[in-house]
């Protein structure tokens, strides 16, 4: 029974301290409501530390990434634009270039980056690869049918808020 209790009262004050670090981590951050929102859904956060709550969100980054190039690559397999076909085509493989490119080239990297402790080259990958969406939304300007302006904006703003994360770090 004692043990219970204080069973219940170390795994309280374990969630409660993983609670206290994201709020920490977050109000460093330019937008609190998202870095929470991100951290306190994730069950992955319970009882890390600051570092590990970075490592989080770069996946987060990475998750995105995927998701947008598993989404582009579906409208491309599923070729409904017939009105505008050749404009979309070449939009569509243009945005399935620009997110390969920030994946491998950018997302990847400032992943590798932290992982050796080099936060500042991880703040700059992450944020780089949030300035390179717009290579995708100006081939899509003339395609009326597939529009990822709202996601790569969504992106841009999500890493930018994983900078901070990062940046909490030193
Ligand atoms: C942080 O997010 C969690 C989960 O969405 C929520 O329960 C909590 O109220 C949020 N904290 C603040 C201070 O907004
Ligand atoms: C994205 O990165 C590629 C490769 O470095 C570059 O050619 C392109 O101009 C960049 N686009 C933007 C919008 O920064
Ligand atoms: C795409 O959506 C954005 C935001 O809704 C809008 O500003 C833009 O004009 C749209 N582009 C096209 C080609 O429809
Ligand atoms: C993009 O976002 C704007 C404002 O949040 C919204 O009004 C619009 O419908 C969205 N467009 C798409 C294509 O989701």
């Amino acid at each position: 029974m004692e043990q219970k209790i204080l069973l219940l009262i170390f795994f309280y004050l374990l969630n409660n301290s993983s609670a206290n670090v994201i709020d920490s981590v977050c109000k460093a951050t330019q937008d609190y409501k998202l870095c929470n929102e991100s951290l306190a859904s994730n069950p992955n956060s319970a009882n890390e530390d600051a570092k590990g709550l970075a490592r989080i969100m770069l996946y987060m980054a990475l998750h995105k990434t995927t998701h947008i190039i598993v989404y582009v690559k579906r409208m491309i397999i599923e070729n409904k634009f017939p009105d505008y076909r050749s404009v979309c085509e070449d939009c569509l493989e243009a945005c399935d270039k620009n997110y390969n490119f920030i994946l491998h080239h950018f997302v990847l990297n400032a992943i590798k980056y932290f992982e050796v402790e080099m936060y500042h080259d991880a703040t700059f990958a992450i944020g780089l690869s949030g300035l390179n969406v717009s290579t995708c939304a100006d081939a899509c300007v003339n395609c009326n049918a597939f529009n990822l302006t709202n996601r790569s904006n969504e992106y841009a703003y999500f890493v930018l808020v994983v900078g901070d994360v990062i940046d909490y770090l030193y």
